[in-house]
C-alpha cells in the first residue's frame, strides 16, 4: 500500500519489547492503520511516513544503562504526538529532562492504578480506580518538566504523564495487554482524541483497494501462485483471481500428508466446479512423498526431505506453466516485522509453500497480505466470500502429518492419524468449544502397547490428543479439555480408527513442548 492511501497511520517505533505486535493489532482494532518499524528509524525516515502519532514500545533495557537502545531527542519536537508505553515512556522521562531510576519495589502483572488526571485526552472516561498490567524495575521517579503526572499505583508515583500541549504522552504500565482493563480505551484515546485520526482502516476497502493496485501492477501479466489450502495462501489466491482471473494458476501439491479429505475441500473451492476463476492444478505426489520418507525417523531429516520435495515437485508443475512474469506469496505481516528485526534461534526448520523462488522463472515477487496480522486475513477472506471452514482453519504446518506422526511415516499410519484427527475435530465442533483452542490435532506416537478388546490380545498404535491456548504460537499451555469430550473422542477413536487401542492427552505447555510434536 502506498502512503496515499494510508493517510492516517500510526507509526510503532519498537525498542525490542515482547508486545511490540499487539500494539500495531490493537490500534488496527480501533480502524487505525499502523506499522512497526525499528527504533533506528530516522527522523527523515519518520517524516517521510507521515505518522499520525507515534508509539514507543517497551523493551528489555535501561534507559540510564550502557547501550541502552534510544530515539533522538528531536522526535518530541515534530508536532507530531507521541505516547511512550513502558520503556518508551521512561526514555521519555529521560531524554526530555526527567529521572529514571531502579524502583525500590519491581511491579510484575496485575496492579491497581489511580488515575489522578481528569481531564487527560488520553485518560478520558478510564474509572478513577482500575487495573493494569504492570512490567518493570525501572521507574519514573521525576517527570520532565512541565509534565503533570495522571496515574499511579501504590509503589509507582508517575504510572502515567503527559504534556497535552505537546502532545506528549507516557504509561509505565501496558494498555496493549489484555490485562489492562481499559487498554483498549485508552489507545483509542490516543488515535482518536489525541492524533485526530479517524477510523479509515476497514477490511473492505482493504480488499477493495488491493484488487485494484494487483490489477495495474499485474495488468496482463502472469502469476503463479502455490496454494496449501491454508488460510494465508488461499486468501492471496482469491485475491489475485479477482484481480487476473484466468492469468492466475495455483497449483497444489497434494504430498499425501494433508488431513483428511482436505485435498478434495480444496479442490471444491478451487477446482474447475469451484467458486473462483482460476486455473488450478493439483498434484497427487502421495506415492513420492512416501517413497522419499521410507525408512526415515529423525524429525529434521524428515522436515528436509518433505520440503526438499515439495520444491521439486512445485518446480516440475512450473516449468510445465512456463515462465511466469509473478509469484504469489502468503506473507503476513508478522512475517515482515520478524524478518526486519532480527532472528531467533532456529528450534525446527520451517516448511513454507512461500519458500520457494529461487527455483522458479519469474520476474517479482506479490506479496498481497504482507500488511495484514492473521486476524486480519481471516477478515480479508470473509469480505472475499472464502467459505468459514477456510477461513477459520486453524493453522497446519507445512509438513503437514510428516510431523505429527512421530518416526518413520507410513500410509497406514497416515491413515490412522487422519481418521484419529478427524474424530476428535467432529467432537471438539460438535462440544462447541473450538473458539478457545488456538490449535489441536490428533498425532500418532510411535508406541504400540499391548490391549484387550472382546476377548483377545491386542498390540496397537497409542494416539496422542493435543490441544493448546495461545495468541502467538511462541508459547502456549495446554488446554483443559472437558473429560466427557475427551472420554467421548478415546471411545470413538479405539472403536472407529483399526489399529489403535489406546489415547493419551498432551497436558505439556511450550516451553517446554513444542506444539508439534516434532
Ligand atoms: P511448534 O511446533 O514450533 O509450532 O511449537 C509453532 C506453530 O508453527 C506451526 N509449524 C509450522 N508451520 N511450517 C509451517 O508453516 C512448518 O514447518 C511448521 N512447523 C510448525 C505449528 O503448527 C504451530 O502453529
Amino acid at each position: 500500500m502506498n502512503r496515499s492511501d494510508a493517510p492516517e497511520m500510526i507509526l510503532v517505533l519498537d525498542f525490542g519489547g515482547q508486545y511490540n505486535q499487539l500494539i500495531a493489532r490493537r490500534v488496527r482494532e480501533n480502524h487505525v492503520y499502523c506499522e512497526v518499524h525499528p527504533h533506528t528509524l530516522s527522523l527523515a525516515q519518520i517524516r517521510e511516513l507521515a505518522p499520525r502519532g507515534i508509539i514507543l514500545t517497551g523493551g528489555p533495557n535501561s534507559v540510564y544503562g550502557a547501550g541502552a537502545v534510544t530515539a533522538p531527542r528531536e522526535l518530541f519536537s515534530m508536532g507530531i504526538p507521541v505516547l511512550g508505553i513502558c520503556y518508551g515512556a521512561q526514555l521519555m522521562a529521560h531524554l526530555l529532562g526527567g529521572t529514571v531510576e531502579t524502583a525500590p519495589t519491581s511491579e510484575y502483572g496485575r496492579t491497581e492504578v489511580d488515575i489522578v488526571g481528569t481531564d487527560s485526552p488520553l485518560l478520558r472516561g478510564i474509572p478513577a480506580k482500575n487495573v493494569c498490567w504492570m512490567s518493570h524495575t525501572d521507574y519514573i521517579s521525576a517527570p520532565p518538566a512541565g509534565f503533570s503526572v495522571t496515574a499511579r499505583t501504590s509503589v509507582c508515583p508517575i504510572a502515567a504523564m503527559e504534556h497535552a500541549s505537546r502532545r506528549l504522552y507516557a504509561v509505565q504500565f501496558h494498555p496493549e495487554v489484555m490485562h489492562t482493563e481499559h487498554g483498549t480505551e485508552i489507545l483509542r484515546n490516543f488515535v482518536y482524541n489525541v492524533c485526530g485520526c479517524t477510523g479509515t482502516w476497514h477490511m473492505g476497502s482493504f480488499v477493495r483497494k488491493t484488487i485494484e493496485e494487483l490489477r495495474e501492477r499485474i495488468g496482463g501479466g502472469r502469476a503463479l501462485c502455490a496454494l496449501s489450502g491454508g488460510v494465508d495462501s488461499s486468501v492471496a489466491a482469491v485475491l489475485l483471481s479477482k484481480a487476473i482471473g484466468r492469468n492466475l494458476t495455483c497449483v497444489f501439491v497434494d504430498h499425501g500428508l494433508l488431513r483428511k479429505d482436505e485435498g478434495d475441500e480444496v479442490e471444491a473451492v478451487f477446482g474447475s466446479s469451484g467458486t473462483y476463476d482460476v486455473n488450478f492444478i493439483r498434484i497427487n505426489a502421495r506415492e513420492r512423498f512416501y517413497k522419499k520418507l521410507r525408512g526415515i525417523t529423525e524429525p529434521e531429516e524428515k522436515r528436509k526431505i518433505i520440503g526438499a520435495e515439495f520444491i521439486r515437485v512445485f518446480e516440475e508443475a512450473a516449468h510445465e506453466i512456463g515462465a511466469v512474469d509473478f509469484l504469489v506469496q502468503g506473507t503476513i505481516y508478522p512475517d515482515v516485522i520478524e524478518s526486519g528485526l532480527g532472528k531467533s534461534a532456529v528450534i525446527k526448520s520451517h516448511h513454507n509453500v512461500g519458500g520457494l523462488p529461487d527455483h522458479v522463472d519469474f520476474k517479482e515477487i506479490v506479496e498481497p497480505l504482507r500488511l495484514l496480522f492473521k486476524d486480519e486475513v481471516r477478515a480479508a477472506g470473509r469480505e472475499l466470500g472464502i467459505p468459514d471452514d477456510l477461513v477459520d482453519r486453524q493453522p497446519f504446518p507445512g509438513p503437514g502429518l510428516g510431523i505429527r506422526i512421530v518416526g518413520e511415516v507410513t500410509a497406514e499410519k497416515v491413515r490412522i492419524v487422519q481418521d484419529a484427527d478427524a474424530i476428535y475435530r467432529e467432537e471438539i465442533a460438535n462440544a462447541g468449544i473450538q473458539r478457545g483452542l488456538g490449535q489441536y490435532f490428533a498425532a500418532l506416537t510411535n508406541m504400540r502397547s499391548v490391549g484387550v478388546m472382546g476377548d483377545g490380545r491386542t498390540y496397537d498404535y497409542a494416539v496422542v490428543l493435543r490441544a493448546v491456548a495461545t495468541s502467538d504460537f511462541m508459547t502456549a499451555e495446554a488446554a483443559q479439555i472437558p473429560w466427557d469430550v475427551l472420554s467421548k473422542v478415546t471411545t470413538r477413536i479405539v472403536n472407529e480408527v483399526r489399529g489403535v487401542n489406546r489415547v493419551l492427552y498432551d497436558c505439556t505447555g511450550k516451553p517446554p513442548a513444542t506444539i508439534e510434536l516434532e
